[in-house]
């Protein structure tokens, strides 16, 4: 973990375009990691998130991208879990409800397809209901994916294979 307590200067990057004031971070510390437990609580498919879980995870994403406003606070996120040649998902993209419609969202997707250490990935992957189709086809994303289905394993529901005798 980066022993970070608010601001860490040498980590930001201002975002060369016009959304400035809003500078990009590429790990997270103490804080920010709060402040991500936080925006996950606010959202169905990830409000029971814990923040040793969520420090757990993000020890182990290969991509992270954080957007932080003017007073140091996380107003965006977005994670890739990916073995850099074939195949990238992408996790979690969240606007603090307060920066929604301002282009965050667009920069956060800007700022993973066009991460060098991505330019070699085939596919990107993401999840995402129905109603975020019209979002990620900005980007080139499709819900054509042939014969290809999504499927899960959930271990709280998941038995061993019974083989038959
Ligand atoms: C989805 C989310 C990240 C969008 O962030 P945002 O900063 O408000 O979006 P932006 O302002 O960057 O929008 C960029 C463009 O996408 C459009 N857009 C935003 N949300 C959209 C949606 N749900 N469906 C279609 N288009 C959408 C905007 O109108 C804008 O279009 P334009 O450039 O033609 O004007 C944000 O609403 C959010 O955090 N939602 C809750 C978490 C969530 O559901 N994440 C998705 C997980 S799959």
């Amino acid at each position: 973990m980066i022993p970070m307590r608010g601001c860490v200067l040498q980590q930001r990057q201002t975002l060369a375009d016009t959304r400035a004031p809003y500078t990009r971070i590429d790990a997270l510390g103490d804080d920010h990691i709060a402040q991500l437990v936080a925006l996950y609580s606010k959202e169905f498919w990830c409000n029971n998130r814990t923040q040793p879980d969520v420090e757990r995870m993000l020890k182990h994403t290969d991509v992270i991208v954080g957007l932080l406003d003017t007073k140091c606070a996380l107003a965006g996120f977005c994670r890739v879990l990916t073995d850099f040649v074939y195949k990238a998902t992408i996790y979690d993209l969240s606007v603090h409800p307060g920066h929604r419609g301002k282009g965050l969202g667009a920069v956060l997707m800007d700022a993973v397809l066009g991460n060098p250490r991505l330019r070699q990935v085939e596919h990107f992957d993401l999840n995402c209901l129905p109603a975020m189709f019209g979002f990620y086809r900005k980007w080139g994303f499709t819900e054509d994916t042939g014969e290809l289905g999504l499927m899960r394993r959930d271990k709280r529901y998941a038995g061993s294979y019974a083989r038959p005798r």
